[in-house]
């Protein structure tokens, strides 16, 4: 029985999605023999509310020097950034010389901006090919994953910090007690930890099962965020809203007593009542919403192969891996995905292995239908694609719902 990574209950699977390979590695023909696959398995944990995967992989075969994901492959991801890292410096930064530290920093998306302010910063990014990008932009980052022995020598060295920031990467760390643990160590006392990822509430209320893959070992609710936090003397004291990614939250943890709460944490608090995610029925009731979504994609790509369209993916995001080995999605019914990320290009996506090509193979023989794994940049998208929808293309979406839109 798989216990909880937070408080070590015995926790409750509710839904497998099967053998899944890494949701990030593309490979090419030559690879295909020696793929590794896993099974795909989330568990609602009873006592802190945590959602979780149920089987982890090792983190060396997720984050290396051959990483996909580069942040900046998304305009509205960097003004997103830009402003989050201004409200972190009008709202956080008011002590002389402050010192932020950002994990999972990645191209340098977000810290690019302290760097601009000549912020004192530091990065930390496992993944050695995408921490480089942001080396060669002049930003600090030191290319290891983040614990509380790092923690330990980043302080050593730099001093303490006034704002620890993460994006979409506080879910992905297992062992968050060291991270945990890390941070109260370096954090200045009345210093801030914030970090932003997919929200629970936006997963089941939109049924947005491929935001679970490998990578994503949490998916955090303000129940389980304060659960852990008061695990370590931290207290979340506020919460935002966020529309990224199909729907984030930004939680702000200070020590606890030090920061007044805010009024947000409440409200939240009322709309995960409401949700019911403190309850395991609204898991398989989510499962059971899955398992319908997937039959209907299903049956919407195979109607439209019998018609003889053509459906081509648009953006070889990580989520698509769990919806094209999910769905059983073959090359016969998706011809090929469309990426403008060049070291995903010329490749074979995870586990179905469907060609992942230029964004100009998408616009020199546009497709009828493009199914839409970037539906969390669907505005992004849909503006820069009007020549492809007045010619008569059409987006399919599968979140919240199947459908095809416009
Ligand atoms: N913050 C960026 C990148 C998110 S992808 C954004 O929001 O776009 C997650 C990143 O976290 C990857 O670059 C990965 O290499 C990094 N990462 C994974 N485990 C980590 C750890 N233990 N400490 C710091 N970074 C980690
Ligand atoms: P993400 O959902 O994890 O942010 O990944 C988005 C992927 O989609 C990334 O590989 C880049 C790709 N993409 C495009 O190909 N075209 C686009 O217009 C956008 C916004 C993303
Ligand atoms: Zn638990």
């Amino acid at each position: 029985m798989p216990t909880c990574l937070v408080c070590e209950t015995p926790i409750e699977p509710f839904l497998s999605f099967g053998q899944m390979p890494i949701a990030n590695g593309f490979l090419s023909p030559s690879q295909v023999a020696d793929e590794y696959f896993f099974e795909l398995k989330v568990a609602f944990c009873p006592n802190c509310c945590m959602v979780q995967l149920a089987k982890l992989i090792d983190r060396e075969k997720m984050f290396h020097e051959n990483y996909a994901f580069f942040s900046s492959t998304s305009v509205r991801m960097t003004a997103h950034f830009k402003s989050f890292a201004d409200w972190v410096g009008d709202r956080y930064l008011s002590d002389s010389d402050p010192f932020v530290v950002e994990l999972g920093s990645n191209d340098g998306i977000m810290l690019q901006n302290f760097a601009a302010r000549g912020i004192r910063h530091l990065g930390v990014e496992p993944s050695a090919n995408v921490a480089q990008v942001a080396v060669d932009k002049g930003i600090q980052t030191v290319s290891q994953f983040f614990d509380e022995e790092l923690a330990q020598n980043i302080l050593a060295e730099h001093g303490p910090a006034d704002a620890i920031l993460g994006a979409n990467v506080m879910c992905h760390i297992p062992y968050i007690h060291s991270v945990f643990c890390g941070v109260k160590r370096l954090l200045k006392p009345h210093g801030v930890l914030i970090f932003e990822d997919p929200y629970l509430g936006d997963i089941v209320e939109k049924t947005s099962y491929d935001q679970i893959y490998d990578e994503h070992a949490f998916y955090f609710s303000a129940a389980s965020v304060r659960y852990l936090a008061d695990l370590h003397g931290l207290e979340l004291i506020d919460v935002l809203p966020q529309p990224v990614h199909g729907g984030s939250m930004r939680y702000v943890l200070g020590r606890q007593g030090v920061h007044r709460v805010g009024d947000a944490v409440a409200h939240l608090q009322a709309r995960e009542q409401m949700l019911g995610l403190k309850h395991s029925g609204t898991y398989e009731e989510l499962r059971t919403r899955v398992e319908h979504s997937k039959d209907a994609l299903r049956t919407l790509l195979s109607d439209l192969k019998q018609e003889g369209k053509r459906v081509v993916g648009y953006g070889a995001t990580s989520k698509s891996t769990t919806v094209t080995n999910y769905c059983s999605l073959t090359p016969e019914l998706v011809e090929f995905i469309s990426d403008t990320t060049p070291i995903k290009q010329g490749k074979l996506s995870p586990g179905a292995h469907i060609p992942v090509r230029p964004y100009e193979a998408f616009t020199s023989e546009p497709p009828d239908f493009a199914l839409l794994f970037a539906w969390n940049h669907a505005d992004e998208i849909l503006d820069k694609e009007q020549p492809f929808l007045a010619d008569g293309g059409q987006f399919i979406r599968y979140v919240p719902r199947v459908e095809i839109c416009p």
